[in-house]
């Protein structure tokens, strides 16, 4: 339970409080690449700001203050010239540093133009992702991105645009025991509605609820721990009576926002980092940044620009979209509230490292309030390189149990997640199950998908 001061102090990102203060000390997203080809002047929104994002003729990216200096023209309606933004409406030119370059209806020696300024902040590409910074000078790196930087292989993006505050997704990062329930129960009752719900047994919300249910015979419960590190924390849970060093190690989290849901399981096609980007103290863009990553015998097309799609939290008849994972995650962060009240909860074990966040929140606050520099602000470029999880921290023993896992994986067999393109026992592709399934480029990845199967059962047949 928090008061409400510290609720306060932990979830407004606005200028001048103190967590957009914090916030204000990292690189963020506010728009996908290819957005930018659509429509080359956007109205973007960040950190409870308004902004204007614009790519001039010349391929240089700009973020300005979102009203024209002269008489507040909004510059989403600028047009995009050789260099830099024209307002519209009587034709000042600015640049992305926020110069005034022309004021082409004013005497032509005169050099007011040189005394006029808008905002400016910097912006940088990386992964299909443009990023800002609105922070104090000097200007950090953006922290480079493993999953941005992989190659043989295809990325995609998939946003989701919430009413709520940021922290709520955040908490749900270090929530590891609530699959059971909101990917298993919910997700058994929501298919059940739609008439889909088989006894597949492969299928992740019976087998979930299965386990669980085993769980529940032996007088067991799910245990969770926390272990920090330099960019974040991992996290771990296990049977509260299984052996003590086995733990079933859960998304690294890169601070503050980044997830990476199964990162460290090096087998995997599939991988993901999941961002919840504060809009503003009510709105989250939620980003799920996905790399299909298949064996190098297969011949996966080059990407000429990576694909984003904005999918919507509810369907055609106005109904809340619950069929699939991120779906599940996202409305168990949506309808806490806008801002939800942690004067009124009630925490219990199984709340550990969401309490652990707030605290690593809390004291990288005061870092900034202190005029330091929080976790993950890189300024040396010998140490910006591209971020990969570590385990560092766990118990030998851990990370060794963790590894196996990951091997096992690697085989293909024991995971449904490597059988997207198989029919489930319900007649649906299993990629239904999760975002995935809004992939833009969905087809090609089901028949990528097919081939890494045909590949690997040839290369277990010539082992054999
Ligand atoms: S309002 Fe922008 S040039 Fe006049
Ligand atoms: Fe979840």
């Amino acid at each position: 339970m928090l008061t409400r001061e510290e609720n306060e102090m932990l979830t407004r990102v606005g200028p001048g409080t103190p967590c957009g203060e914090l916030m204000r000390r990292y690189w963020h997203p506010i728009a996908a690449t290819v957005q930018l080809e659509d429509k080359p002047v956007r109205k973007v929104r960040i950190l409870g700001e308004d902004l204007v994002l614009f790519r001039d003729r010349s391929g240089n990216l700009g973020l300005i203050g979102p009203r024209c200096p002269h008489r507040a023209m909004h510059m989403e309606f600028g047009v995009p010239e050789v260099a830099g933004l024209r307002c519209p409406y009587h034709g000042w030119l600015f640049d992305g540093t926020g110069r005034c370059l022309e004021q082409p209806l004013a005497p032509p020696d005169s050099t007011y133009k040189d005394r006029v300024r808008t905002p400016a902040y910097d912006v940088q590409e990386m992964g299909g992702l443009v990023w800002a910074y609105l922070g104090p000078k000097p200007v950090p790196l953006l922290p480079r991105m493993g999953l941005c930087e992989q190659d043989h292989g295809l990325q995609q993006i998939i946003g989701h645009v919430l009413p709520c505050n940021w922290l709520q997704v955040m908490e749900n990062r270090g929530d590891q025991p609530h699959a059971i329930f909101l990917h298993g129960r919910l997700f058994q009752y929501t298919l059940e509605r739609q008439g889909r719900l088989t006894d597949d047994s492969f299928a992740r919300y019976n087998a979930t609820m299965r386990q669980q249910q085993e769980r529940l015979r032996r007088g067991a419960y799910p245990m969770v721990e926390i272990v920090y590190n330099k960019y974040g924390f991992t996290k771990g849970m296990r049977d509260s009576d299984g052996p003590e060093d086995v733990w079933q190690l859960g998304g690294p989290v890169f601070f503050p926002y980044l997830v990476y849901p199964n990162g460290g399981n090096s087998g995997s096609i599939r991988h993901d980092y999941q961002l919840g980007v504060p809009i503003d103290d009510t709105t989250t863009w939620h980003i799920s940044y996905r790399t299909y990553t298949f064996p190098p015998d297969i011949e996966v097309p080059a990407q000429r620009r990576i694909p984003y799609v904005e999918v919507p939290i509810k369907d055609d008849r106005g109904e809340y979209i619950l069929d699939y994972v991120l779906g599940q995650d996202m409305v168990a962060w949506y309808a806490q509230g806008e801002i939800t009240d942690r004067t009124q909860e009630h925490l219990y074990d199984g709340d550990k490292v969401v309490i652990a966040y707030r605290k690593m929140l809390k004291e990288q606050i005061e870092i900034v309030q202190r005029g330091g520099d929080p976790m993950n602000v890189i300024r040396d470029p010998k140490e910006n390189v591209p971020w990969t999880p570590t385990l560092e921290g766990w118990p030998p023993a851990t990370i060794e149990a963790a590894t196996r896992y990951s091997r096992t994986l690697r085989r293909g067999t024991t995971d449904y997640r490597f059988n997207f393109h198989k029919v489930s026992q319900g007649g649906w592709q299993y990629i239904e199950d999760d975002v995935d399934r809004y992939c833009p480029d969905r087809e090609l990845i089901l028949r990528l998908y097919e081939e890494a199967d045909r590949v690997l059962q040839q290369q277990a047949q010539a082992r054999a």
